[in-house]
């Protein structure tokens, strides 16, 4: 199954960085076996290697397991696989030991490098991206530098949006004199009836400029149909901002197929870089409408890299991007999709005929991802799902989290990641029939 041809040394650097680090003779990673990237079998189907257990335990040995617990809850960050995390601590080396000579002569290229496998994966131009800490910050910039509302505008967010952008939506309140309108999605739903609540919302809010749009839920793993919502809006004039926080590696796609101008990301969840990289996309001609940073200057509107200020950041953590990205391309994101959707089908099928579990997601498959979310039926106060979260911990050794904010009431969410196995899955499922 392993490539020969895709076998990568522990010292694999970006260009210069390599070279560097060769003449410097920096402290190695440590790992003394060849690591090689996932190949997939040809002549597959994404769905025919969901169910390819070979091919998903040859993934498995890329990541170390966690102790202590089956592990459930992979939607805070991803793991990085050890050729990501050697890349990373090999450039954290490299980084400490040339330290300025390295970060005033030639981060500025390497960075750029980064940006640009960003863009490739993501089907942009580089000068639409801008890297930044997390999706946060993208998304935060782009909240509070928007200067598209008069006093009295009202500007759209949804419960299941991420908490912190709902606060950040409230704000403008003060900040602008805008007026937030909340919408409520309700726990299981379909592309059709999301969609309808939106456009029923614009219907109800003519003097809508600005709304946050989710495309995939952290509270359970909902997809919005993200495309028909926002060229509504556009018709509408309404500006969108697209939380990708949650899809970028749980869904196969790229930028261009969601039609939003702007949208914040981070690869620190399903691309598996470094914990702390994030990206903002702001599509060519669509600057106007959001001021650069504070003290930051762009008379023409066309640099994305105004919108941001990120100051001093982690150097590693953007020189192992390209590493993140090679590791993610090389199962596939179609392939990493499909196994999470299986992943996923493997318990939500199961609780689907329980009458003791409430199930919170999608309705049809195309508004399920690989996450989901659940609680006892009729239990959905904080203390409940919490006494739900300890005992499947406690009594069944599965590590989960709630999640609150949903206008329905607290859950469980469950997120599988590549490595887990059907196996993890049963014995959630034995735990949920034992829950009754
Ligand atoms: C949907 C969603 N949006 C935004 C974020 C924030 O992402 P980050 O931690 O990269 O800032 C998260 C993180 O969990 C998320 O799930």
């Amino acid at each position: 199954m392993a490539d020969p041809e895709a076998t990568i040394g522990r010292r694999k650097f970006i260009g210069a960085i390599a070279a560097t680090a060769a003449v410097v003779g920096l402290p190695k990673s440590g790992r003394t076996e060849q690591l090689r990237l996932p190949s997939p079998p040809t002549g597959t189907t994404p769905s025919a290697l969901a169910r390819d257990e070979a091919f998903w335990s040859e993934v498995a040995t890329n990541y170390d397991r966690t102790e202590g617990a089956i592990n459930l809850e992979h939607g805070y960050w991803g793991k990085m696989a050890h050729p990501v995390q050697d890349a990373y601590i090999d450039a954290t080396r490299m980084v400490n030991a040339q330290n300025s000579f390295y970060a005033r002569k030639q981060f500025a290229a390497d960075e750029q490098e980064s940006v640009r496998r960003v863009a490739r994966a993501l089907g942009v131009h580089a000068d639409e991206i801008a890297l930044t800490r997390n999706a946060t910050e993208a998304i935060h910039n782009l909240i509070r530098q928007y200067r598209g509302l008069a006093d009295g505008d009202a500007v759209l967010y949804a419960d299941l949006d991420y908490p912190h952008f709902k606060t950040a939506m409230q704000w403008l309140e003060h900040a602008r004199g805008a007026r937030p309108i909340e919408l409520t999605i309700p726990p299981r739903v379909n592309q059709a009836e999301i969609f309808a609540l939106y456009r029923d919302a614009f219907d109800k809010n003519p003097d809508l400029k600005l709304m946050l749009l989710m495309h995939v839920s952290n509270q359970h793993g909902l997809v919005l149909p993200v495309a028909r919502i926002a060229s509504e809006a556009r018709k509408r004039g309404i500006d969108v901002i697209c939380d990708t926080a949650q899809s970028w590696g749980l869904l196969d796609y790229q930028v261009p197929s969601l039609q939003v101008d702007w949208a914040g990301f981070n690869l620190h969840k399903w691309i598996g870089s470094p914990v702390g990289v994030g990206a903002l996309y702001m599509r060519r001609g669509s600057l106007q409408n959001v001021a650069p940073y504070p003290g930051e200057s762009d008379p023409g509107d066309a640099l994305v890299s105004t919108r941001v200020h990120m100051g001093t950041a982690n150097f590693a953590a953007i020189l192992a991007i390209p590493h993140a990205l090679d590791f993610h391309e090389a199962i596939g994101a179609a392939n990493k999709e499909a196994r999470l959707r299986y992943l996923r089908q493997l318990w939500t099928d199961e609780a689907d005929s329980m009458s003791h579990i409430e199930l919170l997601g999608g309705l049809d498959e195309e508004s399920w991802t690989g996450m989901g979310s659940f609680r006892l039926t009729d239990k959905r106060t904080a203390e409940e799902v919490t006494a739900l979260q300890q005992r499947l911990e406690q009594e069944f050794g599965i590590f989960t989290v709630i999640r609150k904010g949903l206008s329905s009431g607290y859950c469980v969410r469950v997120t599988p990641q590549v490595f887990t196995t059907p196996d993890d899955m049963a014995r959630l499922v034995d735990a949920l029939k034992r829950l009754a």
